[in-house]
């Protein structure tokens, strides 16, 4: 035996390896469902995908809000200065003060007519408030007191409250310009200037 296989050795023939056993099975084909890490890496790549979606998403929206602002700018809207307060015969004698939240004015008539003072105090500016028991405006800041004409008598305040420009429009209503304000002047008073129907009084 030893002699054969050296003689077999001696002629160069390579000996026949043992085949595994092992091998010769078949093999479970390959399943179809992704492997695990392939799940993983899926998944992921959607979050990352979702991720950059929201987030252009939100940008732009951010970008929208920004541009829609320049439409509705911070002003200050004030009042108007120029408006009508209705009819003369819509305000007895007395003092009427219902636009004085809005306008600041007071709708005032006396035997001479229909005029407007406008509600600030010639002290410091404070507005003052109507008194109909005491039958004066009075001011809350200092103390100034003004009779129902707005002429001052008691207090720090140095003159007589200004009086608003007056017209009457084409439909007959009071028009008030509280940009036009009539200064009292000593002994000529609050004068009329222009046409009977404009100026600081109206003989209505
Ligand atoms: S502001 Fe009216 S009394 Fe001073």
């Amino acid at each position: 035996m030893t002699n054969e296989v050296a003689k077999g050795a001696g002629t160069g023939a390579a000996a026949p390896r043992p085949v595994d056993p092992a091998a010769l099975k078949p093999r479970p084909p390959k399943s179809k469902t992704p492997a695990l890490t392939e799940v993983a890496e899926s998944e992921g790549a959607v979050t990352r995908r979702a991720f950059v979606w929201h987030g252009t998403a939100g940008f732009i929206t951010v970008l929208l809000i920004c541009f829609m602002r320049f439409f509705f700018p911070r002003a200050l809207f004030e009042p108007k200065t120029r408006f009508t307060i209705g009819y003369p015969s819509d305000y007895g004698f007395g003092v009427d003060t219902k636009w004085q939240q809005k306008y600041r004015i007071w709708v005032c008539r006396n035997a001479s007519g229909l005029f407007v003072i406008y509600a600030r105090c010639t002290h410091l500016g404070c507005t003052p408030d109507w008194k109909p028991a005491e039958n004066k405006f009075k001011c809350p800041c200092h103390g100034s007191g003004f009779d129902a004409d707005g002429m001052n008598y008691e207090g720090p305040a140095p003159k007589p409250m200004l009086r608003c420009h007056l017209e009457v429009d084409a439909t007959g209503q009071v028009v008030v310009d509280v940009l036009k304000l009539y200064d009292y002047e000593g002994a000529t008073g609050f004068k009329t200037r222009g046409p009977a129907s404009a100026g600081p009084l109206l003989a209505v």
